[in-house]
């Protein structure tokens, strides 16, 4: 009773008044501020009655909502893994500090709450050995299937994280099948072979039992990473949309008879330039089988999401592997990963967006020894020393940006969903920004209002000259203005849904 009182009291009184903007995450080009909370009070910013629009003017449409987020975050590789339980061994301080600043998702902590994590199937070129869960050649019964064939730290490493984030969305996803189901007769490379449609569906659904039998609850499983990608210096096979069709059809019918009927089974798993192509072939063959699929960033463009979603708007897109490279500019690489992922992927109906190691030394490694992969080092999302000490990459920067704004605001709640937003104005082109709502438990009113907005007018006049942006913001009636830094800005404020 008491509850409905405040509830009707509130909607009674003026909403507009009562919106104001406290909280705020800043990461600059000048690294002044690195993920960087400031509570406003006692001065929040206020929304008001509307007066004139800003040179910038982000314009939120409320009640229009889109694809829910389902998180941001990385890939747990073996190497990954490795360098994070040496790190344990060494450090045992650093190493919780490192997960929970990543990982942890409650409300309130300071942390990017990483909430999606792909875990490669056998070994990737991010492994120590080149290994499957069942490399005995012909063993159609799958009898020698064993997952302890991957090194005990990355399912050690995989329980921290789980236990520091419950709602971690996993996506398991094999970088070859055993060898012997391919052409070459080894994951080096190769093609799959038909024969095995049936084998390697069984082999899946193995590898999602003995997740759940680790306790790990898995959100999705693919079939093969990077299907249009043979090498032979490390895992990899070609598998065409039509194999994986049929293996996907196979695996959907095992699941749902094995209890798996809430995992659901994402295709594709490869680049932007093919979203007309292959994953549209995948679907028309089996649309029953795949949720969605997912995109890397090594060629093509962010926007080419828009052609795979116009041909299957109400399948799910998830934008899941783009890699640094050390020796980047760090604020170059900053605008680059929110304009095409941490805002892009989403703008284009990503449900998700990540980049590739978690964590590796400063070189780069370990890496599959004579894999030809990551030819320029691949930088991780964190770097770990062999001596203890790490350091956090552009790449965290750009995720935590993303992360925070979509994450739970209550326990139990749901993750953020992405609303309409548009910026007009005279300086319309120097600032992207994504718009969520996050609603809430007990029928709390209040919704969750945020925004991530990229400014990137670092050289107005075409000379470098960083320059911050006073935006209004139009919401409900209401108008707030705030000054964004150069630099990407993560804030939010409370308020009704738009009836
Ligand atoms: C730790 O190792 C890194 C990478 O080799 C190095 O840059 C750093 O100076 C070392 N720090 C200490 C305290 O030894
Ligand atoms: C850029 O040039 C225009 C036109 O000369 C001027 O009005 C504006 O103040 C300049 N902007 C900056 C940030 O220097």
């Amino acid at each position: 009773m008491f509850m409905h009182a405040i509830s009707a009291c509130l909607s009674l009184a003026a909403p507009i008044a009562a919106q104001q903007i406290y909280d705020v995450w800043s990461t600059t080009w000048d690294r002044s501020d690195l993920f960087t909370y400031t509570n406003l009070s006692p001065n929040p910013i206020d929304f008001t009655t509307p007066g004139a629009t800003g040179s910038a003017d982000i314009v939120i449409t409320s009640s229009t909502v889109y694809q829910p987020i389902i998180g941001f975050g990385a890939s747990l590789t073996d190497s990954s893994a490795k360098v994070l339980s040496e790190l344990k061994s060494d450090n045992s301080d650093a190493y919780w500090d490192i997960l929970n600043y990543l990982f942890d998702p409650t409300d309130g902590a300071d942390a990017a709450g990483f909430s999606y994590l792909r875990v490669p199937l056998g070994a990737s070129d991010f492994s120590d050995t080149v290994y499957s869960f069942d490399d005995t050649s012909g063993d159609t019964s799958l009898s020698d299937f064993n997952i302890n064939n991957a090194p005990s730290y990355l399912y050690s490493t995989l329980q921290d994280i789980t236990g520091i984030n419950s709602l971690l969305k996993i996506h398991i996803v094999p970088w070859s099948p055993p060898g012997w189901m391919t052409s070459t007769g080894t994951m080096l490379g190769g093609s799959f072979l038909d024969e095995y449609t049936d084998t390697y569906a069984s082999y899946l659904l193995k590898c999602l039992q003995a997740y759940s039998s680790m306790g790990f609850s898995v959100y999705a499983i693919g079939i093969q990473n990077e299907p249009q990608n043979s090498d032979s210096t490390y895992p990899t096979c070609l598998i065409s949309a039509a194999q994986e069709a049929a293996i996907g059809i196979q695996l959907r019918s095992l699941m749902d008879s094995n209890g798996f009927s809430d995992t659901i089974i994402i295709g594709y798993e490869h680049n932007w330039n093919d979203a007309g192509a292959y994953p549209v072939t995948l679907m028309e063959d089996a649309p029953n089988a795949f949720a969605g699929v997912s995109f890397h960033c090594y060629e093509g463009s962010v926007s080419d999401q828009q052609t795979f979603y116009n041909a299957y708007p109400n399948k799910n897109i998830y934008f899941t592997e783009c890699t640094g490279e050390f020796g980047s500019d760090w604020w170059s690489d900053i605008k680059w990963y929110m304009d095409n992922i941490f805002i892009g992927s989403p703008q284009y109906w990503g449900q998700s967006g990540a980049m590739w190691n978690l964590a590796l030394n400063g070189l780069g490694e370990p890496k599959l020894p004579g894999t030809d992969s990551c030819g320029t080092p691949c930088r991780p999302i964190v770097t770990v020393n062999s001596n203890g000490t790490y350091n956090y990459n552009q790449e965290f920067y750009a995720i935590a940006q993303a992360s925070k704004a979509i994450l739970p605001k209550d326990s139990g709640g749901p993750f953020g969903q992405r609303i309409e937003s548009t910026v007009n104005g005279d300086l319309n082109w120097g600032l992207i920004v994504a718009a969520y709502v996050t609603e809430r438990t007990d029928n709390n009113p209040w919704n969750r209002y945020s925004l991530v907005v990229l400014n990137w007018d670092d050289q107005p006049n075409g000379s470098w000259d960083p320059t911050p942006i006073t935006a209004t913001i139009e919401f409900q009636g209401a108008q707030a203005t705030y000054t964004f830094p150069v630099g990407v800005t993560t804030l939010w404020w409370y308020a009704e849904a738009e009836s």
